[in-house]
């Protein structure tokens, strides 16, 4: 075991946090309150957008975004097949059906080429994700989608402040969804925000957070309570201000690991495109497990071991997760009874299968230091060594 231990991500909190905090804890208002609007204004301001309505988590924030976009019992939704879980569980906590798209072999985001297979007399939307922090081709799929007429939500939850083209993510589909999850790029312990420039679907939105009240008396539609408090919106009203040198310090880190173990023959750092800022949410590799002899589970086991904790995900396509694979929704076959196609995900898809478990991220938060990287280049470049 190493005497250094590098982890892969931890929150960074300074004194304007706990300064936020404290003043909520003295006001003894804990409620969504004005920290939350601070924090709503500084994301609808950092994304571009008119509105940016705080929740209480990511997939809060995907839930209540399809069901203001209209979304019925057993709609379709076309999602990449390589994301974490609740991109596609929000949808079917909805009442919707998750259809499964390859991803692109070289930047794991949805492969729009895919999408037009994944098409029925159903499909309500399509929901590329900015995975690790790159961002999905929008352009080929907002075209695909104006074609057909979906709407389209971006889930931007590891993606806080990417640009494609130019355009922050959030602000390109009709909606965007975050997260500030403890390990993202930045947090407010457990939150979400959704963007939108669409006025009547950011009243919706707000509408449905808060137990469908229109005030204190009447319950206008089926809501949730899905509202983000004071004290988490404090933290994010204060992390907010940081998210531009957060992901320069990111950027540093990651570039540096790709450089310096890109001659690995046994590593391949990720492919980033010239036209997106990557806000490097992780600083992606993907294992060659015959060059290396093991799996990437016994990469991922042996480098932590090694002093080095990295992210090792997602080792299974969603198409083979229990919940879908097996239907499990409300305790019974809904929502895909209420669909009249099949849907059994007995799918093997050529780019989804060549990466699962295959894909490690090192360690690139902004609190490492520059001896914390050359640890970690040093360590990753040994081990190959060693192992062989
Ligand atoms: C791609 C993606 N979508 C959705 C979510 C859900 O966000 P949360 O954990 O805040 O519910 C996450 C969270 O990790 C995510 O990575």
């Amino acid at each position: 075991m190493s005497d250094r231990y590098v982890s892969v991500a931890e929150p960074i909190l300074g004194p304007e946090e706990h300064e936020n905090v404290e003043a909520v804890l003295e006001s003894g208002r804990f409620l969504q309150g004005p920290y939350v609007e601070e924090f709503e204004q500084k994301w609808a301001d950092l994304v571009g957008v008119d509105h940016a309505i705080a929740v209480s988590n990511g997939t809060t924030a995907i839930q209540l975004s399809l069901k203001a976009l209209g979304l019925r019992p057993g709609d379709e939704v076309v999602v990449p097949s390589l994301t974490f879980g609740s991109t596609a569980t929000a949808i079917v906590h909805q009442a919707g059906v998750p259809v499964f798209a390859d991803i692109d072999r070289e930047l794991y985001t949805l492969d729009h080429t895919d999408v037009e297979r994944c098409l029925s007399d159903r499909t309500a939307a399509v929901m590329p994700v900015h995975l690790y922090g790159h961002p999905a081709e929008m352009d080929e799929i907002c075209a695909f989608a104006d074609e057909h007429d979906l709407a389209v939500i971006e889930d931007a939850a590891q993606a806080h402040g990417a640009r494609y083209r130019g355009d922050v993510v959030g602000s390109i589909g009709d909606v965007g969804c975050f997260s500030f999850y403890a390990t993202k790029n930045i947090t407010t312990g457990e939150g979400g925000v959704v963007t939108t420039d669409d006025d009547d679907l950011a009243a919706e939105i707000r509408l449905l957070r808060s137990h469908g009240m229109a005030n204190r008396d009447e319950h206008v539609t089926l809501g949730y309570n899905y509202r983000m408090s004071d004290l988490n919106g404090a933290i994010g009203s204060a992390q907010v201000d940081r998210l531009a040198g957060f992901n320069q310090r990111r950027r540093e880190i990651s570039e540096r690991l790709f450089e310096e173990l890109s001659d690995l023959d046994w590593l391949r750092p990720a492919v980033v495109r010239d036209y997106v800022d990557h806000a490097y949410f992780w600083a992606p590799f993907e294992i060659d497990t015959d060059a290396i002899g093991m799996s990437g589970k016994e990469v991922w086991r042996e480098l932590k071991e090694r002093g080095v904790e990295t992210r090792h995900r997602y080792v299974d396509p969603l198409y083979d997760q229990p919940v879908f694979a097996e239907h499990r929704g409300f305790n019974s076959d809904f929502p895909w009874s209420a669909n009249e196609h099949a849907h059994d995900y007995d799918l093997s898809l050529p780019n989804v299968e060549a990466v699962a478990g295959n894909t490690i991220g090192l360690p690139n938060h902004p609190g490492l230091d520059d001896e914390d990287v050359d640890y970690v280049v040093e360590t990753v470049q040994a081990f190959g060594d060693e192992v062989r």
